[in-house]
């Protein structure tokens, strides 16, 4: 079975429930997955500088530890100053990408985020810039494109209807989530969407409508990590996602979307002392280090015992070297764009 996944990169969904329903480790499929890695990507490992620029959030999404009836979390915002330092910090340690993700929230205008993109492409034009705020008019999507931003993270969370409403309170709906990932898709953004493994109630079936959502969308980026846990949710007594699964579901994901760009993600190194290392042998090809400033690291406490809180940046990036050298890969300094063969091969077949 993973010879025809490697090989169609597809599988009925019989055969995808089988491979997804054990959290056994495979040996095959991680190889297969890092030899389809190492052909598009060879030993590169893209990094992104993340500048977690606000913990207010208007929503109250029952996992997060944002969320913003959580009257326990003291809560910050950068100013543009602030997040510009992180970026002038940032470029001179290496990163050519920034990623500026926060909570849902309204002070940061479009006026606002236009005038921050536009500033940081203006002493940094050799720079990608990617966005993760969450949900907004396509019109606010749209202004804030044509200031400069290359690519947006907004992950869809669980495609599957009955899980979407067990995770989210009635304010949201899975519809609106999915149709501002069109909307970016439609402006021209790099569009990453994703899902958290193990998140409470999630059923094999829920992740293989997962995956076929995202055969549809095709982002180029596609961010999925353990779901952990947070006491001051109203999910506090379930268990977190496991590493294996975790690992597993990584390594089909590449097989089924070679080109994509996969983190090995802040929430895998939580779960296990190595596990971006693990992942970045099981598929993964971009890491997202932390370039906020210390001071507000603990702050942004999406879920508990969040690692790299309290390193400076120029720590956290040595650490990094340190740690992708040990898997035999190497950062490579610049946009880290996603390759477009795959566009490239699903025009010729006429898709
Ligand atoms: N507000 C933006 C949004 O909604 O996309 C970006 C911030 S949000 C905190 C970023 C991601 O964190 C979410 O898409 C979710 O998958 C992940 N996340 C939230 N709580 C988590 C938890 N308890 N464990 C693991 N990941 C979590
Ligand atoms: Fe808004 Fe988590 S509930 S960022």
């Amino acid at each position: 079975m993973i010879d025809k996944l490697t090989r169609e990169m597809n599988l009925s969904d019989g055969e995808l429930a089988e491979l997804i329903a054990t959290d056994r480790h495979d040996a095959e499929l991680a190889r297969n997955a890092d030899r389809v890695r190492q052909s598009v990507y060879g030993k590169d490992v893209y990094i992104r500088g993340l500048i977690e620029f606000s913990n207010y959030c208007k929503n109250n999404c029952f996992y997060c530890g944002i969320r913003q009836s959580n009257e326990a979390v003291k809560r910050y915002r950068l100013s543009k100053e602030q997040i510009l330092s992180c970026c002038d910090e940032g470029y001179g340690l290496g990163f050519r990408t920034f990623v500026l993700q926060g909570g849902e929230d309204p002070y940061y205008t479009d006026e606002l985020m236009c005038e921050i993109v536009s500033l940081i492409k203006a002493r940094h034009g050799d720079c990608a810039i990617t966005l993760s705020l969450g949900e907004r008019p396509k019109a606010s999507y749209q202004a804030i494109f044509d200031a400069g931003a290359d690519r947006y993270l907004l992950r869809h969370e669980t495609a599957d209807e009955t899980h979407y409403r067990m995770l989210h309170p009635e304010s949201m709906s899975l519809a609106n989530r999915k149709e501002c990932l069109w909307n970016l898709k439609e402006i021209g953004y790099q569009v990453g969407a994703g899902f958290m493994v193990g998140s409470p109630y999630q059923t094999v079936s829920s992740i293989i409508a997962d995956i076929r959502f995202l055969q549809e969308l095709r982002p180029a980026m596609i961010g999925i990590g353990p779901y952990i846990t947070h006491k001051e949710t109203p999910f506090k007594d379930f268990k977190s996602g496991s590493l294996e699964l975790s690992l597993r579901l990584l390594s089909i994901i590449r097989l089924m979307f070679p080109y994509a760009l996969l983190p090995a993600t802040t929430a895998l190194g939580t779960i296990a002392p190595n596990g971006r290392e693990l992942g970045l042998t099981h598929g993964a090809n971009v890491v997202m280090p932390n370039l906020s400033p210390v001071g507000v690291r603990k702050l942004y406490e999406l879920y508990e015992d969040k690692i790299c809180t309290g390193e400076e940046a120029a720590e956290c990036r040595f650490c990094l070297d340190r740690r992708v050298a040990s898997t035999g890969y190497a950062i490579a300094v610049h946009r880290g764009d996603v390759k477009d063969a795959q566009q490239e091969v699903l025009a010729a077949i006429g898709e």
